[in-house]
């Protein structure tokens, strides 16, 4: 069941939104070879929770902590550890705050100091993507166009699309109403329609698309261990356009020189 959005509660969407971009940016600020991983999701709650949100990952399901941590081979639902980034690393940070009963859900990929070309194009790839799947949201459009546009945009480009984990809607859940999936055909599934929240979340492998679950039941890897990019946004539909809640600009203006 999809829940349609009041202009009141899309209001509160855009501040969710908001709050959970304005935390990748101060994450944003503290990546850098040397660093571990929990650091980083230290930082995020913190900010999180002076900021009046609540780190809505953590305790979800069992998830224990704020941020969810993507580093090389690792897809989706990565935990924070002791362990330290490396020069030439990408890591994915993906993170979900709630504010005034509402979510605002983001990821980004950045690059650890200097990353090979390999994995610089595989992050522009799926951040085009990303923006893809956005100029597919038109009125009237369907969830499977969404789909299908990100599909052949990276396989075109020789890059596979994770298919067991797919974007979603949100609102006063982080996981609402539609699937948002990543492949797919025009023309199937659910027609965008104003008052839509949901979440478009490419998750792009370097290698084959095939996905191993690791024996902590969360992090999911890569099968060949080959690197992966996840970025993620926030959308509305509003007024007939599609307006996206979240942004990369407060990640942009910490990393200018960093920027893959
Ligand atoms: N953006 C992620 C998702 O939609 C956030 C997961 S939070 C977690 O799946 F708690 F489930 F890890
Ligand atoms: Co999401």
């Amino acid at each position: 069941m999809i829940y349609l959005k009041t202009p009141e509660e899309i209001e509160k969407m855009r501040a969710a939104a908001r709050l959970v971009s304005q935390t990748l940016g101060e994450v944003a600020r503290w990546i850098e070879p040397g660093v571990t991983t929990r650091k980083l999701d230290t930082i995020a709650r913190e900010f999180i929770l002076d900021n009046g949100g609540k780190p809505a990952c953590l305790g979800y399901g069992g998830f224990p902590a704020t941020l969810c941590i993507e580093v090389n081979e690792t897809v989706v639902h990565g935990f924070p550890s002791d362990r330290v980034l490396m020069d030439g690393d990408i890591i994915g940070v993906d993170t979900v705050v709630e504010l005034d009963g509402y979510n605002g859900d983001s990821a980004y990929t950045f690059a650890v100091g200097t990353i090979s070309p390999e994995k610089k194009r595989l992050c522009q790839t799926t951040r085009e993507a990303l923006y893809v799947g956005i100029d597919a949201c038109k009125p009237g459009a369907r969830i499977g166009d969404i789909a299908n546009a990100i599909q052949t945009y990276c396989e075109h480009r020789n890059y596979s699309v994770v298919r067991e984990m797919c974007g979603h809607g949100i609102g006063r859940k982080m996981h609402e109403d539609p699937e948002v999936p990543n492949y797919g055909r025009r023309g199937i599934g659910p027609r965008l329609q104003n008052g839509m929240c949901f979440c478009i979340e490419p998750m792009i492998n370097m290698g084959s698309r095939n996905i191993v679950i690791s024996p902590d039941g969360w992090e999911c890897l890569t099968r060949d261990r080959k690197p992966s990019a996840h970025y993620e946004h926030t959308l509305a539909m509003v007024n007939d356009r599609v307006e996206i809640l979240t942004t990369f600009d407060y990640i942009h203006e910490a990393i200018t020189d960093k920027f893959i």
